[in-house]
């Protein structure tokens, strides 16, 4: 199973990309995670959709060829950062690489509140007529990790609380049965 995931920080120390490459090696028996160079994405530009650089071309075939896609993202002044929905919006045009594409969304942040106001913006946007992905129903999925400097090791970038990483390996098994009914119901 090929996952290609969007990281929504682009610093180094990233606690975001710290989760990323966490699942990436956890759940590696599961799928391949992908990380996406989204920083290498031009701004979109209208002009440019029917031709976009090559740069969005190889962006938009991995998303195309995904069996499905992991964001990972912190939340920017309560909504979705910049570079994050600059990807989203190159997806939206022309060939709509997002359309019934199973996502699983989960952040990290140091504060208190888990990225919950960047994930509801979210899934207004990945609901979108341009996007219309398949969210993993957030009922019952919602990973929100908090206070991310007690739970990631400084040293490291290992996850290491216990009760999150079990709660994790809950909501990726929730997100590969997902995948696998999306993928039957598409037959
Ligand atoms: C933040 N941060 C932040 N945190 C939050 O909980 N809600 C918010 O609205 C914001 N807004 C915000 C804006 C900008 C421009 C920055 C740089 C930061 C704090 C943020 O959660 C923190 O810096 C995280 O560590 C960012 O994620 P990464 O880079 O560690 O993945």
């Amino acid at each position: 199973m090929k996952i290609v995931a969007l990281v929504g920080s682009l610093r180094k120390e990233s606690f975001n990309l710290q989760l990323a490459n966490y699942m990436k090696e956890r759940y590696k028996d599961s799928f391949s995670i992908e990380i996406a160079d989204i920083k290498s994405l031009p701004y979109f530009d209208q002009d440019e959709e029917l031709n976009p650089p090559e740069v969005v071309k190889g962006f938009k075939e991995s998303i195309a060829n995904a069996d499905g896609i992991l964001i990972v993202t912190p939340e920017y002044n309560w909504s979705v950062p910049g570079v994050l929905k600059n990807a989203l919006d190159w997806t939206s045009r022309v060939e709509k690489v997002f359309i019934g594409k199973p996502v699983m969304v989960v952040g990290a942040t140091p504060g208190a509140m888990g990225t919950i106001r960047a994930q509801l913006h979210l899934r207004d946007i990945l609901s979108s007529p341009g996007i219309q992905a398949k969210l993993l129903p957030p009922g019952n999925n919602e990973v929100l990790i908090n206070f991310a400097a007690q739970k990631f090791d400084a040293e490291t970038g290992q996850l290491i609380d216990e009760a999150t990483i079990k709660f994790l390996d809950e909501k990726v098994n929730n997100f590969i049965q997902f995948i696998e009914e999306v993928k039957g119901s598409s037959i």
